[in-house]
């Protein structure tokens, strides 16, 4: 009942600062989403009164609520304590080495992991925009985000159901996104494939592997996975800034750390390149050419460096809400020394490596010279390569106008910026400067 008027309020709201084409994919989906995602974890409804009615509150989980707990604890350098479920989000922007550091835990016996569960909050809230720019539809996705991400992390995934397209049937879908990406949904017991003639046991390194073998993904089997798990590890692109988690940082259930994941601009806009041919399509014209197309959108590269900019303004003032639960990852340390940096990690999360995740590192950066034993992982690739072969992929001009863009971001992350060509090319001199981003609790 509850729902029904909030859900008139909402699109009225919804209609008047949205100014959404397609309101009408809202109108049938919004309510059956608000009011079946917006049961809190304990499975009490949530309240929602008519003064909670912003536009955060298009949560409906109300999570403004959540606010008026007293504010964390103060916390202690973290310690192991194997009766603690951590939840971990790895906070990365698009290619940004996330399927990288996303690995470091799908590889830990003990982490349940998922690769990027937001694609589908995004597909049915904002099918059209990829990255939105505008702050009312921003807020929307949050308010959704936020929901489905507290609900994951508490093994709820009739939430994550909701989402999906065509809805799964009988808790069974094909249709989940880079199911195979998930360690844990591609072996035993929730994909139980006949052993080929050569295996001992189902050992699936490869996605599309995966999924021809396991057959459509039975949902309930993947929440008992969940629930067997001692941790869960969530890896998003879709989440802007750090303070869009505040509300679940400091909620004292979800015991949520949040490792940001960083790289130089000018490795991103590079790799982006190469990956969204389309999208970035006028860039490709600038490096063939040698001219920089007049139409060219900076809109993209802007929000990348706006948004990670924000976030290292949040966590550099040090608030109480981030004690103990932020770390700064860069890519280009993980690249260099990822043993070293993985231990980092994983102490700062409070905890234990496991052998298994040190062997995946081995096989699959430097560290191991063997290059036939590679995975198929389309982001191990990466990751082995030089962080920064950026600097032979772009040409002079474009570094020149990205770092333009985003100075103040290269500066405080310890990129440095170029003045020459020769600068550019000469990969012996290396343009990531040593900083220490240390955890502060
Ligand atoms: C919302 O806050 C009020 C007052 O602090 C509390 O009584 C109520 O239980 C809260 N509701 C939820 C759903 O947390
Ligand atoms: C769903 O389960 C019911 C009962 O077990 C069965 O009758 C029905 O055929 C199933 N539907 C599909 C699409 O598998
Ligand atoms: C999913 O697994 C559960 C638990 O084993 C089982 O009861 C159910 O029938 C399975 N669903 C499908 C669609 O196979
Ligand atoms: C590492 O490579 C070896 C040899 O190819 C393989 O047997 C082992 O399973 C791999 N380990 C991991 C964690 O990928
Ligand atoms: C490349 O950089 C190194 C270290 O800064 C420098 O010693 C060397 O002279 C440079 N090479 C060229 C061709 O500029």
């Amino acid at each position: 009942m509850q729902c029904s008027w909030k859900y008139i309020v909402l699109l009225a709201l919804a209609s008047l600062a949205i100014q959404y084409t397609a309101i009408r994919t809202f109108s049938t989906k919004l309510p059956y989403l608000l009011c079946s995602v917006g049961i809190e974890p304990t499975g009490q409804a949530v309240n929602c009164s008519l003064k909670d009615l912003t536009l955060e509150g298009l949560d409906c989980g109300c999570d403004e609520n959540l606010s008026h707990t007293p504010s964390s604890p103060t916390f202690s350098l973290p310690t192991y304590d194997a009766n603690k479920r951590t939840h971990i989000l790895i906070l990365a922007t698009t290619r940004s080495g996330s399927s990288f550091v996303g690995q470091l835990f799908n590889q830990h016996p003990e982490v349940f992991y998922l690769f990027e569960p937001l694609y589908h909050v995004q597909s049915v809230l904002l099918p059209r925009l990829a990255q939105s720019r505008n702050l009312a539809e921003r807020r929307v996705m949050m308010g959704a985000a936020r929901d489905l991400l507290r609900s994951l992390y508490h093994c709820h995934f009739s939430s994550l159901e909701n989402y999906i397209r065509p809805h799964p049937v009988n808790h069974s879908t094909d249709k989940l996104f880079r199911r195979g990406a998930s360690r844990s949904l591609c072996s035993p017991p929730v994909c139980e494939a006949p052993l080929g003639p050569d295996e001992q046991s189902l050992v699936l390194t490869d996605e599309g592997e995966c999924v021809k073998r396991c057959g459509p993904l039975n949902v309930s089997l993947a929440a008992d996975a969940c629930r067997a798990r001692h941790h869960a590890a969530i890896k998003t692109v879709r989440i802007p800034q750090i303070s869009d988690l505040r509300v679940l940082i400091e909620d004292p259930r979800l015991n949520l750390k949040v490792v940001q994941l960083v790289r130089d601009p000018r490795g991103i806009l590079a790799s982006r390149i190469e990956t969204f041919r389309d999208t970035y399509r006028l860039w490709r014209l600038w490096r063939a050419t040698g001219r920089r197309p007049h139409n060219l959108d900076l809109g993209q590269i802007n929000t990348v460096c706006e948004d990670i900019l924000r976030s290292m303004s949040t966590s550099l003032a040090r608030p109480t809400w981030l004690r103990g639960r932020y770390m700064l990852l860069r890519y280009e340390d993980m690249a260099r020394f990822p043993l070293q940096k993985t231990r980092e990690l994983y102490s700062f999360l409070g905890l234990v490596l496991n052998q298994r995740v040190e062997d995946w590192i081995i096989n699959n950066t430097r560290g191991g010279s063997d290059l036939s034993s590679r995975h198929k992982f389309t982001t191990v690739r990466d990751s082995a390569a030089n962080a920064e072969n950026w600097r032979v992929k772009l040409s002079f001009d474009m570094v020149v106008y990205t770092q333009t863009a985003c100075q103040p971001l290269l500066e405080l992350l310890g990129y440095k910026t170029i003045f020459h060509p020769r600068e550019l090319r000469n990969l012996s001199h290396s343009l990531v400067e040593d900083r220490m981003f240390l955890p502060f609790s």
